[in-house]
C-alpha cells in the first residue's frame, strides 16, 4: 500500500466527517491573536507554554503536517510569516478558508512531512509540528529534514504519541478494557489482525504507526537538536489516560 496516498484520502475523509482536528478557529480567536493574545495546541488538551515561543512578528514559521485551519492562521495573525505543509488537500483548504476569511497571508504546500525537498536549507526560524508523525512509517527523516530547513538557533516544537498507547488493543481500550496486545515499534499495516485492518480501510480511517522513544527523542538528538523543553498530555475519553499520559511535547533547538 502507498501509505502517503492512502492517508491523504483518509484525512480528507476526516474533514468530511468533521474530526475536531479539521475544524477552523473562530474570528474571535484570530482577533485575539492579532492583539498578541494566542494559545495553540501541540497535543490534545494542554496549551503550549507561552515561553516556548520566540517573538513571532516577522518570523519565518513552518507548520509541519499541521493543517486544519487552526495553528497556522493563529500564528500568522500573531505576526509570523507562515508556511503550512500537509498531505491532505482538504486539510489545506481549511487553512485557505481561514486565510481568506481573515485576510491573512499563508503559504500552503501539499507534501510529505518526511521530504521537505521543496524548501532550501535554513529557510525557517521556527517549526510547529503538532501530533502527526503517527501517520508516517519512519520518523527519522522528519527530524533530519526539520533540522535541515531550520536556521541555526531555530526552534522545533513537536507533539507525538507516547508509544505506550500502541501496546493496547485500541478497540477494547475504547470500551474501557486494557489488554496488552502489541509490541513496539507498532504498525497498523503489519500488526493489526487482517480483518481489523480491512475494517479500518473500508471505513477510510487514517492508518497509524507507534514509534519508539529512541526514534522520537533519540531521532531528534541524532539529527542534531538539543531538547530544552518537555511536557506530557492525555487523550480525552479513553481509559488509557487514567493510567498514563498519552502524548509528549518537546521543544528542541538547532545549535
Ligand atoms: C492530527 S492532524 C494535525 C493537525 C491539526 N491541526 C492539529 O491541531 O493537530 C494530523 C495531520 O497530519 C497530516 N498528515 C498525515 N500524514 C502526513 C504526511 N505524510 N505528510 C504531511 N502531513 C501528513 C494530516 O493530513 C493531518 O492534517
Amino acid at each position: 500500500m502507498d501509505i502517503r496516498s492512502y492517508n491523504s484520502k483518509a484525512w480528507d475523509n476526516q474533514v468530511d466527517s468533521n474530526n475536531p482536528w479539521t475544524i477552523p478557529v473562530s474570528p474571535e480567536t484570530i482577533a485575539a491573536a492579532r492583539r498578541g493574545d494566542f494559545r495553540v495546541l501541540l497535543t490534545e488538551q494542554k496549551f503550549v507554554p507561552a515561553d516556548w515561543f520566540p517573538a513571532l512578528p516577522g518570523l519565518d514559521v513552518l507548520c509541519l503536517a499541521g493543517s486544519g485551519g487552526q495553528q497556522a492562521p493563529i500564528l500568522a495573525a500573531a505576526g509570523a510569516n507562515v508556511t503550512v505543509l500537509d498531505n491532505a488537500p482538504k486539510q489545506l483548504a481549511r487553512d485557505r478558508e481561514v486565510a481568506e476569511r481573515e485576510n491573512l497571508a499563508l503559504t500552503l504546500v501539499e507534501g510529505d512531512m518526511a521530504d521537505l525537498a521543496m524548501f532550501e536549507d535554513e529557510s525557517f526560524d521556527f517549526i510547529f509540528h503538532p501530533v502527526s508523525n503517527l501517520f508516517v512509517p519512519d520518523v527519522r527523516p522528519v527530524w533530519r529534514e526539520a533540522y535541515r530547513v531550520l536556521r541555526p538557533g531555530g526552534t522545533l516544537l513537536a507533539g507525538f504519541m507516547n508509544p505506550v498507547f500502541y501496546l493496547f488493543d485500541y478497540d477494547l481500550a475504547e470500551k474501557g478494557e486494557m489488554v496488552v496486545r502489541y509490541a513496539l515499534p507498532y504498525s497498523d499495516l503489519e500488526n493489526l489482525p487482517k480483518e481489523r485492518l480491512q475494517a479500518y480501510v473500508d471505513a477510510g480511517e487514517p492508518l497509524e504507526f507507534g514509534h519508539t522513544l529512541t526514534d522520537q527523542i533519540g531521532g531528534q538528538t541524532e539529527a542534531g537538536f538539543s531538547i530544552v523543553g518537555f511536557y506530557e498530555d492525555r487523550m480525552r475519553d479513553i481509559v488509557i489516560s487514567e493510567h498514563t499520559p498519552t502524548y509528549i511535547a518537546t521543544r528542541a533547538v538547532k545549535r
